[in-house]
């Protein structure tokens, strides 16, 4: 399967196309479960669907991942930020979230991966690229049935997460959707800007589907990526 790329000129063009995407998957089904990223790269297009005349009251957000241990009032929570770059911004009422102070993770992760069953899977993904290829943080290597689980975060992540939290120490372990969740999505939206993502955007979409590039397996099903000319040239 040949994943269908589209090149925009820049992160505000890339957000523009990906809004017209989001909006068109939720117009046609008002109830629609997104599955949604945080990170840097789709905050402008959660900003751009907040300017927009929409209605998203009752699409479900589930979250694509969160880390371990941190409550919600902490600035690191990436529930938080969801909440603040997606939820309320865009008069969203219905989340399927991780619990990350869970006693028992493994418990935690059956439970959202039972709940995301009851939804009906998810309608559209709408996903960020790891710097070392993780979606979520389904770090290398993971395969297309690695479950929702509890991980222990790479080098790589930890490093490219330390730009999120200036002066904070990063969390050592997440809970991530899995790629048997993401991968089951009817509509995979992959969203890449930058040069410092051109590389493994390259491995990603040219090279052999391996565990070690976890993203690579987005191709074997129907996948747009939408990425600014910075990361596809
Ligand atoms: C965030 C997430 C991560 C990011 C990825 C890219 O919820 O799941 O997989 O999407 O690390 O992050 P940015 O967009 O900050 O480069």
């Amino acid at each position: 399967m040949i994943a269908n790329l589209e090149v925009c000129d820049t992160p505000e063009t890339v957000a523009h196309r990906a809004a017209d995407i989001i909006e068109a998957t939720t117009r046609a089904k008002p109830d629609a479960s997104l599955l949604i990223a945080t990170g840097n790269t789709p905050m402008l297009t959660y900003a751009e669907l907040a300017r927009r005349d929409l209605d998203m009251s009752r699409v479900c957000a589930v979250q694509l991942d969160d880390y371990l241990g941190i409550d919600d009032e902490d600035p690191r929570s990436l529930y938080g930020w969801l909440q603040r770059s997606f939820v309320e911004p865009l008069g969203v009422t219905r989340v399927l979230r991780f619990d990350p102070l869970a006693p028992d993770p493994q418990l935690a992760c059956e439970q959202y991966a039972q709940a995301v069953r009851k939804l009906g899977g998810i309608d559209l993904a709408v996903l960020g690229l790891g710097p070392n290829g993780h979606l979520g943080f389904n770090e290398p290597p993971s395969n297309a049935s690695a479950p929702t689980r509890s991980v222990t975060l790479s080098e790589a992540s930890l490093r490219s997460n330390a730009s999120y939290w200036r002066g904070k120490d990063v969390p050592k372990s997440a809970l991530t959707a899995g790629m048997d969740v993401i991968l089951a999505a009817r509509v995979r939206l992959l969203l890449v800007t930058g040069a410092h993502k051109r590389d493994i955007l390259r491995r990603v979409l040219s090279e052999p589907v391996t565990p070690e590039v976890p993203a690579s397996y987005l191709r074997e099903g129907s996948l747009t990526v939408v990425a600014d000319r910075e990361a596809a040239c």
